[in-house]
């Protein structure tokens, strides 16, 4: 089975260890994670285990960051068997949307069809199975982009990156804002926060510690501002930008010996 994570932190950045990886789950080696992945698929595999339910993942397609009046479905994924899922709203009472499982029979779905300021926010689901509930998902934030335009993304000291080394990117804006968010596409829906730094002439930027990159997948990201005081409503995604991740110079060497 798939594993998606969508974190959202908002936690201090970097974390003193860490680079790379959520803040508040700063502790979420590569070993938890594949406990994580180990724990889901045996989840998938024996619905009911000794009264414990596996957290639900909660995620956003096509994206979490969504253009105003544009739709967006929001997943939320289980175990077959499941009675009800609940997708609730951090700070809100009632559940925000309740559905049952339809088809594929552990997941459900959860549809936005106009994205405004008002379905905004921080998302969690959990579900229903024989009688108990599980715990919640991991939280899940949804903003909507509003009219400032598109920050730019790059790549110190270059997107060409040698196996095994670090990079750090750069998300910048022509405007002032507070903080940035950088996001990771592919199999790991993360995401990273960072307070932006002042720039001269009312710029902003920050700077994100990025490595070490592996030739194992692809590293493509891209960024959107956000301003403190209207958190929910954002800067349009950036252009993404692709690593190109090459043999380490190692590598090469040994290479072309053996060639
Ligand atoms: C990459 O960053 C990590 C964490 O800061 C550090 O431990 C490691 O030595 C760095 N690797 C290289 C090749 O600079």
């Amino acid at each position: 089975p798939s594993v998606r994570l969508s974190v959202h932190p908002a936690g201090p950045w970097p974390p003193p260890t860490a680079q790379l990886r959520p803040p508040g789950e700063d502790a979420m080696s590569p070993t938890f994670r594949a406990l994580l992945c180990l724990g889901l698929s045996l989840g998938l595999r024996t619905p009911v285990q000794a009264g414990t339910l596996f957290k639900p993942t909660l995620w956003a397609e096509p994206l979490p960051v969504i253009p105003w009046g544009s739709p967006v479905t929001i997943w939320c994924q289980g175990i077959p068997g499941v009675e009800e899922y609940r997708l609730v709203k951090v700070g809100s009472q009632a559940p925000w949307k309740i559905q049952k499982p339809q088809d594929p029979v552990d997941k459900a779905k959860f549809s936005i069809s106009h994205m405004t300021e008002h379905d905004a926010g921080r998302y969690q689901c959990h579900y229903l199975s024989s009688n108990s509930w599980s715990e919640h998902s991991e939280p899940l934030d949804l903003v909507v982009t509003g009219s400032s335009s598109k920050p730019s993304l790059s790549a110190l000291p270059s997107p060409v990156v040698p196996s095994g080394e670090n990079v750090t990117l750069q998300c910048g804006s022509g405007e002032g804002f507070d903080r940035f968010i950088l996001t990771k596409e592919g199999d790991d829906r993360l995401s990273w926060t960072q307070d932006s730094q002042p720039q001269p002439s009312g710029r902003s930027q920050a700077l994100f510690p990025v490595g070490p990159v592996t030739a194992s997948h692809k590293w493509t990201f891209r960024c959107y501002g956000c301003y403190k005081n209207r958190p929910q409503v954002c800067s349009p995604l950036s252009d993404p930008l692709e690593l190109l991740v090459t043999e380490s110079p190692r590598d090469t060497f040994l290479l072309s010996k053996e060639g």
